[in-house]
């Protein structure tokens, strides 16, 4: 008998792990890599956040919080929506949550029977299935590509909804493609969702990292769609582990009590500094971050365009470019090694986000400065000569 649970031999490991395994032997080796594979900002935290949790600290804020999370950040994140999307949030709504990590998790928790599945984009984020798989629950991949601008569509809802299908989740901006769902999308897909009986669930997680358009959340469309946004990615609070869902009334008893038995709470410090991550002072820097981020992007995307890759999803948002390598290898994985290894370039291969033309596309993250960057095209130049 196997000593462990199957669910463990059914999780696969992050393979960007491996990647970036390698790349610390060889930094350790005093190789100078490029990172361009991990999805956190380069920045730090910023100064006001550090600040209020260092105000925290000093008062001895380090006691548990109330399950659905310190009630200045509820109301904080509340009027957040007031401010980007001019909606009324009740902060009766907002659960705090350890990331959107931990948000996703109470969310398929509350929705998913055993055997139950939903729908979601191949390529998406990686662990969504292994939440699933964790409740006994089952991810139904939906193909995606430039066809559909790398978003589900209502024919592919069509397609893909089974008689087991409870829901769909949807990821705008997206990870890996940092595509966005149009606002018609996002309409067509709560329709086809509702007339379904279905819930949907948004990651909302890029929803400030935008570049070209204004994003839509989906609570402008579906006031009972799931949100889940965190603190990681536009905040650059990736290890502080806090962000939040905003639920329908009717869910927050059920969220309430999975967040009591599961995690007591969020972490308390990271909510204490959380608050000052909405003040304006810390806007102005995320917004400051934002345009270089919109540099780096403008810079590098026809960078690679020129060396061959090829660009089909629109990176609209987040800070990833997800680029198809068929004019070098049909083996992503290959590819990102030897990359590492000859060039010193930190890359994730597409076989992380699911099996659709995984093989054939990598994952950029422009989350270094524009002089890394121009470091990282020239050494790009050199191993696809060879
Ligand atoms: C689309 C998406 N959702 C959720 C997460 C998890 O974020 P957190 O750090 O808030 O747990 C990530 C992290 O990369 C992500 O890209």
């Amino acid at each position: 008998m196997a000593k462990f649970a199957n669910r463990v031999s059914d999780i696969p490991p992050f393979q960007v792990m491996k990647v970036l395994a390698r790349a610390k032997q060889l930094e350790a080796q005093g190789r100078d890599i490029i990172h361009l594979e991990v999805g956190e900002p380069d920045f730090g935290t910023p100064a006001p956040v550090l600040a209020c949790a260092q105000q925290a600290l000093q008062d001895q804020l380090t006691h548990y919080t109330p399950a659905l999370g310190l009630s200045e950040l509820r109301s904080a994140v509340a009027s957040y929506y007031q401010q980007q999307y001019q909606l009324e949030i009740n902060p009766a709504r907002v659960v705090i949550t350890p990331g959107a990590s931990g948000g996703l998790l109470l969310v398929f928790a509350l929705l998913c029977n055993p055997g139950e599945n939903v729908l979601m984009s191949d390529p998406g984020y990686p662990c969504n299935r292994q939440f699933l798989r964790l409740i006994e629950a089952q991810a139904q991949s939906v193909p995606v590509d430039a066809s559909n601008g790398y978003q589900i569509t209502e024919a592919l809802l069509d397609q893909y909804w089974l008689p087991s299908s409870r829901g769909v989740l949807l990821a705008s901006p997206s990870n890996p493609t940092g595509t966005l769902a149009s606002r018609q999308q996002l309409q067509a897909i709560s329709d086809g969702v509702s007339k379904r009986d279905g819930f949907l669930i948004v990651d909302e997680i890029y929803d400030g990292l935008t570049y070209d358009q204004k994003p839509v959340s989906i609570l402008e469309i579906n006031k009972d769609a799931y949100v889940v946004n965190s603190f990681s990615k536009y905040f650059g609070m990736t290890g502080w582990r806090v962000g939040w869902i905003i639920a329908p009334e009717d869910a927050v008893p059920g969220l309430e009590k999975l967040v009591q038995n599961l995690f007591i709470a969020a972490p308390t410090l990271a909510q204490q500094a959380a608050v000052a991550a909405f003040e304006p002072e810390c806007m102005a820097i995320l917004e400051a971050r934002k345009i270089e981020f919109k540099a780096r992007r403008d810079y590098l995307l026809p960078q690679l365009q020129q060396l061959g890759f090829k660009i089909d999803a629109p990176c609209d948002g987040a800070f990833y470019i997800y680029a198809n390598i068929e004019k070098f290898s049909n083996d992503s994985e290959a590819f990102c090694l030897k990359l590492l290894e000859e060039q010193g370039i930190a890359i994730t291969p597409g076989i992380d986000f699911g099996s659709h033309n995984a093989r054939t596309h990598v994952r950029i993250a422009y989350t270094q400065p524009i002089k890394r960057l121009k470091v990282a095209v020239e050494r790009l130049r050199t191993a696809l000569a060879n």
